[in-house]
């Protein structure tokens, strides 16, 4: 499916701010490819920013969706009561917990009419009939899975190919069903370990996600059965990328674990460990999009003051030894250490 990329690197979709039309198409232009965010775009902003990158490359993307969910019962008043305390620590209001499909049918409209070479979904499983939609339209279909059951289940949908998501990964778990009573919200699969269960339980091509920084992971995970590697956090400090500055500054400057919370959004994302995520993941129920919304306007006073104790810094485990600079270097690089792995194995290996 991607035996035409010289580099079988991906950028991962990274809704919130950091996927640019930019960072896409220079990583396409770099030999990879890469996905255009949708989550918490309108359908409008989606077909402007797939207007945006065509204009930037001729290289093929994709675009991703996040599959919305069934609306929790969970009793939210007291998350809302202790949002309505951190938000007077910076002088806003918390936002309504609304629970809202993210303008789902209308975006899947948007990539059916667009018809982009790739589409991808996480969170839960596309319909059978969006799926030969797409088909129709000319795209590739690729669902994200973190455990053999869930690839299983999207094997079903007839879709193209999986993303692979291991537990190392930045930012929102792609789970599907999301365990209140398991903090990782559900078996937290290191990739290796699901890269094997998930080959050996599907016949698709899979692209592995989490924690690839280095050109040696894109070798080690290629091995390992993938057909290409999907790198996020590798690409969050890339010049190209929308990444907020207290975000970027504290991914520079190291220093913090990442731990799964459902404090900012509601649903198990990893991030680097800060105040905000330490006081209220013990609290935050499961409960996406509510929390989302209802943190939102905290975080958005918060990177205004520039205060990374208040915001959600999404990054894999291996945040501290991702690169920056431009996407076109970030690429050479990868390349560069991939060559160089290739042949340490050799070596090894005869
Ligand atoms: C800031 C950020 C935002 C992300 N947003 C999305 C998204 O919109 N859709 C999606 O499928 N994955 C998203 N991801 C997860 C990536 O697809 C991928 O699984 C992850 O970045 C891999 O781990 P790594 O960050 O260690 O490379 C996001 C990741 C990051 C870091």
């Amino acid at each position: 499916m991607f035996e035409d990329l010289r580099v079988p690197v991906l950028v991962a979709p990274m809704a919130g701010g950091p996927t640019t039309p930019e960072l896409v198409a220079a990583v396409a232009e770099a030999g990879g490819s890469g996905f255009l965010a949708a989550g918490y775009l309108t359908a409008g902003a989606l077909t402007e920013r797939i207007a945006r990158t065509r204009e930037l490359t001729g290289r093929p993307f994709g675009v991703n969706l996040f599959v919305p969910g069934r609306e929790s019962g969970v009793d939210l008043s007291p998350y809302v009561r202790r949002l309505a305390e951190e938000a007077r620590r910076y002088e806003t209001e918390p936002g309504e917990p609304r629970w809202e499909d993210d303008d789902y049918a209308a975006k899947v409209d948007v990539v059916v009419r667009e018809a982009p070479p790739f589409v991808s979904f996480t969170f839960g499983l596309p319909s059978t009939e969006d799926v030969r939609r797409l088909h129709e339209a000319g795209s590739r279909v690729i669902v994200t899975v973190t455990t053999p059951e869930e690839a299983v289940q999207a094997a079903e949908t007839g879709a193209d190919a999986l993303c692979v998501q291991g537990f190392e990964a930045g930012a929102h778990r792609g789970l599907y069903v999301d365990d209140p009573e398991n903090p990782a919200g559900g078996e937290a699969y290191g990739l290796l370990a699901l890269l094997r269960l998930v080959g050996s339980a599907v016949d698709l091509p899979l692209i592995a996600a989490g924690g690839i920084v280095h050109g040696a992971d894109v070798v080690a995970v290629l091995a390992a059965g993938a057909e290409a590697a999907q790198l996020g956090t590798a690409f969050l400090r890339a010049d190209e990328a929308g990444t907020q500055p207290a975000h970027r500054r504290a991914l520079a400057e190291g220093g913090r674990v990442t731990a799964i919370t459902r404090a900012f959004s509601g649903r198990p994302a990893r991030g680097l460990v800060n105040r905000f995520l330490t006081e209220h993941s013990p609290y935050a129920p499961s409960a996406y999009p509510q929390v989302h919304h209802l943190t939102k306007p905290v975080r958005t006073a918060a990177h205004r003051a520039g205060d990374p104790e208040g915001v959600n810094l999404w990054g894999g485990q291996t945040y501290s030894v991702a690169p920056e600079g431009p996407a076109a270097e970030i690429m050479a690089r990868l390349e560069l250490e991939a060559k160089a792995a290739r042949e340490r194995v050799t070596r090894r290996l005869g």
